[in-house]
């Protein structure tokens, strides 16, 4: 294999980096840019965010009391609930305590193994019905995926929804996904969360359109005939658990939720290892010649289970660039995290971006190399040093989901098309909330 290829990531100082300059130029727009080389190096850093005593930690023994040990002193912060609450309201990702379990109940047999291992099907009929209009040439491999993405939430989850996938919802939700950075610096700053720029306007209107297509779904879906579904049946489980109002709301927010949290997230994972893969041609050579003879036999549940060489490449991707960069915690009570004491209402950060390149915990943690991944050397890693996925009782949902589609996707289109770099396209790393290639991800393709 090519040894030691070094995807891109933000240029790094030496120094540690001012919290104002978080505020201004790139670094307000994409949450990994600016971090200085000594951050890849300490097992914590403490910040004050205007006002807000902010705990970053980095060392796997501190994560696992935040994540695991402790958890339940860990709650999701106030302020980030305020900030999605325009989105995805009080849904699975952005609520607490007896709320929070009660969704996570309601949704736990949808997404346990025997049924996403049924959606593998359906997961090859998106990645063959994009491959049927390609031609050999240039294309967005971004766009393509997240079109593809949207389509298995869509089809998966909402039977299919046209309202869900056409080119305007992907434009709106692009949009929306925006308006969330520039509403977080507002509310930060204690400000009221009014767009001010076009981007902020643009990112309301996004925000709206989503909200208002779910909601008209929902409705629909409470009436009799409607298609047995994952909302109809989320919709009927909250309705046999809260009052019809809030179970209405409720519906509505976890619509939302599962649409945005299930189809970008996986849309970035599959072009992050498309351009790692148009880099490291011999790795590329080798996932498609797996994914032809795995697709041999049919798409079938069993279909992601023969593909350990693409899931080796899809684990060291989500290493490099993992979707969710950040997220964040609040603390109810004080607690102490090893040597750190940690005030009620302190937020406690963690950085799967930084834990996954950090110099004590990996081998050449910048280079891309699969085989780390390798089953057998599983047990040279803390179980919390890997977090694409985050851990304990508030892992993702739709980690199996997204695994099972990526590598369905993947296979299906590596084992038909080559790969290549578009000549002069610099790829770069931009966004606040998920972590995509900056401008989308040209690339030169060839029918196999
Ligand atoms: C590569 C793809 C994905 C990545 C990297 C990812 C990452 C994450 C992470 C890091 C968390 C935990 C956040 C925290 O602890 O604060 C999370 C939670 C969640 N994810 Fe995913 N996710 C992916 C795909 C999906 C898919 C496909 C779905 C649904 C179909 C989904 C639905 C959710 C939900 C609902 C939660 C909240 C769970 C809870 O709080 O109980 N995700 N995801």
């Amino acid at each position: 294999m090519t040894a030691g290829f070094i995807p891109p990531h933000p240029p790094r100082g030496s120094g540690p980096v001012p919290v104002w300059r978080g505020f201004v130029g790139e670094r307000a727009r994409t949450a990994v840019y600016g971090w200085s080389n000594q951050a890849f190096e300490k097992w914590y850093i403490e910040r004050n965010v205007f006002g807000h005593r902010v705990h970053i930690v980095m060392h796997p023994d501190m994560v696992q009391r935040v994540l695991l040990d402790n958890a339940a002193n860990y709650e999701k912060p106030k302020l980030v609930k305020k900030l999605l609450k325009p989105v995805i309201g009080r849904g699975l990702l952005s609520s607490d305590g007896e709320l929070w379990r009660a969704q996570r109940k309601i949704v736990a047999a949808s997404f346990a193994p025997p049924a996403v291992d049924a959606l593998v099907p359906v997961f090859g009929e998106v990645a063959a019905s994009a491959v049927a209009k390609w031609t050999s040439g240039a294309r967005d491999m971004a766009r393509e995926a997240t079109r593809a993405t949207m389509q298995v939430i869509s089809s998966a989850l909402f039977s299919g929804d046209p309202r869900l996938t056409s080119e305007e919802a992907m434009e709106h939700i692009a949009h929306a996904l925006e308006g969330v950075s520039e509403a977080r610096m507002q509310l930060l700053l204690g400000l009221p969360m009014i767009p001010i720029s076009p981007r902020g306007f643009r990112g309301r209107r996004g925000q709206v359109y989503l909200r208002r297509t779910l909601s008209t779904l929902v409705h629909e879906r409470m009436r009799p005939g409607a298609p047995d579904d994952f909302v109809t049946q989320m919709i009927r489980a909250l309705h046999g658990r809260f009052p019809e109002h809030e179970a209405v709301e409720l519906a509505v927010d976890n619509a939302a939720t599962f649409y945005l949290a299930g189809h970008e997230t996986t849309a970035n994972a599959i072009s992050w290892t498309l351009f790692i893969l148009s880099e490291q041609p011999q790795w590329q050579e080798h996932a498609s010649h797996e994914a032809a003879a795995a697709l041999a036999t049919g798409v079938d549940s069993e279909l992601p289970n023969r593909l350990p060489v693409l899931r080796m490449i899809v684990d060291e991707v989500l290493r490099l660039y993992p979707s969710a960069p950040r997220f964040d915690r609040e603390a109810v009570a004080d607690d102490r995290i090893g040597e750190i004491d940690v005030n009620a209402g302190d937020f406690v950060s963690i950085w799967p971006w930084l834990i996954h390149r950090h110099r004590k915990l990996w081998d050449d943690p910048d280079t891309f190399d699969p085989e780390r991944f390798s089953p057998s050397r599983k047990d040279e890693r803390h179980r919390f040093q890997y977090l694409p996925f985050g851990a304990g009782p508030r892992t993702c949902v739709g980690a199996r989901f997204a695994m099972a589609e990526g590598l369905t996707i993947l296979a299906c289109w590596l084992a038909k098309w080559r790969f290549k770099p578009m000549p002069g396209h610099e790829v770069r790393v931009s966004g606040m909330v998920t972590l995509r290639p900056k401008g989308g991800l040209p690339l030169m393709m060839e029918r196999r």
